[in-house]
């Protein structure tokens, strides 16, 4: 069983996802991960999109959700921090537009979602990685609100980050995002919105869990 939550940077889908996860007892996956690592090749290749595939295809990327983090392997060195470095979020709109590299992510997370429960958050899995998926949710909030919970999610680990700097980089991959060809950030004909500008982060997971429970029983 699958659910998924897909929604613009900063909205609170993996925050609320890991929540849930927990709550629930179910498995968490972070869509959005494996286009940064798959970004942390690119850059490995300098940016040469023929390396960068033929090193692609080479690597074996491993994940798994553990106390409250999802961890990312390649070749079993976890590259889970140098996933979020501000390099890898700069480019990765561009990488996760590339449709071979969404076909290798979307591989990786069909394959693995075979066996149990699952919570998975990303930009195109109600629409277009998981259409069949038991529940969909689409979490959205405005872009002032967005950036402001971004900066303080980050501001510990990269304290000269400004606010600015932030509503411009999540403003740039929203439009990025929602404007590529190949699978672009949608909400699903099918899913619930969630505009989570006025909510307290409890209330949203507090509101998706009954759902899923309902669905559960
Ligand atoms: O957590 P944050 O909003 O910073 O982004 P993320 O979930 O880590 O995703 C990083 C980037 O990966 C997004 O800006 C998209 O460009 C891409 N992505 C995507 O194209 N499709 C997905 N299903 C998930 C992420």
């Amino acid at each position: 069983m699958i659910i998924v939550i897909d929604g613009p940077a900063g909205s609170g889908k993996s925050s609320t996802a890991r929540a849930i996860a927990d709550k629930l007892d179910i498995e968490y996956l972070d869509s959005g991960a494996l286009y940064r690592t798959a970004t942390l090749i690119y850059l490995e290749a300098n940016r040469d999109k023929e390396a960068f595939f033929i090193l692609l295809n080479q690597k074996k990327i491993s994940f798994y959700y553990e106390d409250q983090k999802f961890h990312v392997a390649i070749d079993g060195e976890s590259v889970t921090d140098k996933i979020r470095t501000t390099e890898v979020t700069k480019a990765v709109s561009e990488v996760a537009a590339l449709p071979r590299v969404r076909s290798f992510v979307n591989n990786l997370m069909r394959d693995v979602v075979l066996e149990g429960v699952y919570v998975a958050e990303g930009r195109d899995l109600g629409t277009a990685v998981f259409p069949d998926a038991e529940l969909k949710f689409f979490m959205s909030a405005d872009l002032e609100e967005r950036a402001k919970r971004r900066l303080k999610e980050r501001k510990e680990k990269n304290p000269g980050l400004s606010l600015k700097e932030v509503k411009q980089n999540i403003a740039e991959r929203d439009l990025k995002d929602s404007k590529r060809q190949a699978d672009p950030l949608k909400k699903a004909a099918d899913a619930i919105e969630l505009d989570t500008t006025n909510l307290t982060f409890e209330q949203q997971v507090d509101k998706i869990c009954s759902m899923i429970s309902e669905e559960l029983k």
